[in-house]
């Protein structure tokens, strides 16, 4: 791993001590590097309503993209379980929309790290190609 790379899951675990996530006390932080390696974060945000809640990734992929970001090479994801938790359906097809291409650092408080790209996460994935029809 790279110096950079732990960076950016550094900048993951800060993330997720932001969480807001009263109802499954499950905190997750990610952290996603643009392409001119600048860093925006993002922590799950839950909600009473518990459907609306926004997971970690899809909050540092939202803000990053309202503040025009549109090109990223990597997004490090931190939880605390052993088994490294990886971003959900709906945080991989806003990946592989916005960031096909991206490496995905998935990381856990004990040092445990593993890397995946977004098309391996979400192999045939969907996308504005498609809405071309015929
Ligand atoms: N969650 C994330 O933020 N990212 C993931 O990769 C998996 C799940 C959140 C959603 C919810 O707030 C909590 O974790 C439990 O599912």
């Amino acid at each position: 791993m790279t110096d950079f790379v732990e960076v950016l899951v550094s900048a993951a675990m800060a993330a997720r001590e932001r969480a807001f996530a009263p109802f499954s006390e499950f905190l997750v932080g990610a952290a996603l590097e643009t392409e001119h390696g600048d860093i925006w974060t993002g922590c799950n945000v839950e909600s009473a309503s518990y459907g609306l809640t926004i997971c970690a990734e899809r909050v540092a992929l939202v803000k990053a993209v309202s503040d025009g970001q549109r090109q990223f090479r990597r997004i490090a994801v931190v939880a605390d379980t052993e088994h490294l938790t990886p971003p959900c359906g709906a945080c991989r097809q806003l990946l592989w929309e916005f960031a096909p291409g991206a490496e995905v650092i998935l990381a856990n408080l004990t040092g445990k790290r593993a890397t995946y790209r977004v098309a391996e996460l979400l192999p045939h994935g969907f996308d504005a190609r498609l809405l071309v029809s015929g």
